[in-house]
């Protein structure tokens, strides 16, 4: 079981190390990672990835990888050792040293890590989609109250940036749309929150999260200038930690909050097909009518670039295709499909 599911990481992780954008702040480590998977020094990663599977059977090979990425990154920074797996100049050879010693020497460290925290890489530019399609959808059906939930909302800043224009105009001119934009709209919103796994996410480990390069330290520069312009929102928006495997805990807030519009970003991904599956159910099952659900996530797990953003509604479980976006970063184009239409007509 175990080998096969290495077998399985392990050409997730070649497909990773190929990634069109090249070397986005992870390759090095992806380099180090699949060079130690390969060698006689595996035990220590075994060691670390059987403990993480027996607590976290569901996590999917490209969220454990981009996992340990931030948890090696979250360590080396706070013990402010050398980064020297992050770093290209040093050898193939030192890197794989230095890692298969730390997940040796530090295994309970990484494991708690890994165990108890997720990926919660949140970009600024996402919101500018769903800004539109939520915008455009109750505009089509007549909603006069939007009343939202933000699945894995990481800090929240979806929730806090939601009709916020001076942060819509500074990133929208970097996104092309094909055919055509849908028009900007206020959303009607009268109540907004958002999830996370407990514990929440700090903006500390947000920015473990993002990768040692500047192109990230660019992307992260965005996340706290859209902060810093959406503070007025802070007061309206509801922060609530929750597992969202705990299904009858979901459908219980969707109900007790009356939530018409949800949306569920880059989560889905770190987990397999069945738990996607039963959180669209859960979320349908309990979402008001007129309602709908807009589920962005990485096109092919991380191993591409770009995004597919499928939506759901009226408790239909069946996914109507709305976009495909050329860059997960919201920089780039974006290809409206049919579904947008199904949608919103
Ligand atoms: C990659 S981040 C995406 C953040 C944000 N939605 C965005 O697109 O910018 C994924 C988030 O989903 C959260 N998440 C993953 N599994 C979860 C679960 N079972 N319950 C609640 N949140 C979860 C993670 O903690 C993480 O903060």
């Amino acid at each position: 079981m175990i080998s096969a599911r290495k077998e399985s990481l392990r050409q997730a992780l070649t497909d990773m190390l190929h990634h069109q954008q090249g070397n986005h702040g992870w390759a090095v480590f992806h380099e180090g990672l699949a060079e130690l998977a390969a060698s006689e020094r595996s035990s220590a990663l075994d060691e670390v990835l059987s403990a993480v599977w027996r607590e976290r059977p569901y996590i999917s090979d490209a969220h454990a990888i981009s996992l340990l990425g931030a948890s090696v990154r979250h360590l080396l920074l706070q013990d402010g050792a050398p980064a020297g797996v992050f770093d290209a100049g040093t050898p193939l050879k030192e890197r794989v040293t230095v890692l298969a010693d730390l997940l040796h020497e530090r295994h309970a460290a990484v494991v708690r890590l890994m165990d108890g925290r997720s990926n919660s890489y949140t970009g600024a530019r996402r919101f500018l989609l769903p800004q539109l399609v939520i915008g455009a959808f109750a505009e089509a059906r007549g909603l006069d109250r939007v009343r939202l939930l933000d699945l894995g909302t990481s800090i929240g800043l979806l929730p806090r940036q939601l009709n916020n224009e001076v942060v819509f105009d500074r990133f929208a001119g970097d996104l092309r749309w094909h055919p055509a934009a849908p028009p900007f709209r206020h959303i009607p919103l009268e109540f907004v929150c958002g999830v996370d796994r407990p514990p929440l996410p700090t903006l500390e480990w947000v920015r473990t999260c993002h990768g040692p390069s500047d192109y990230y330290e660019q992307r992260f520069e965005e996340v706290l200038w859209s902060l810093d312009r959406s503070k007025e929102a802070e007061e309206r928006v509801l922060l609530r930690p929750l597992d969202l495997l705990d299904s009858a805990a979901l459908a219980g807030l969707l109900k007790a909050f009356r939530i018409n519009v949800v949306t569920c970003n880059f989560v889905l991904y770190q987990y397999a097909e069945e738990v996607r599956r039963r959180l669209v159910e859960t979320v349908m099952g309990a979402l008001a009518v007129p309602g709908m659900l807009l589920v962005m996530d990485p096109s092919h797990g991380l191993t591409r670039m770009g995004c597919t953003v499928h939506a759901y509604r009226d408790g239909g479980t069946e996914p109507l295709h709305i976009a495909d976006v050329s860059d997960a970063h919201f920089v780039g184009d974006v290809h409206v499909r049919a579904g947008f239409g199904a949608l919103t007509g």
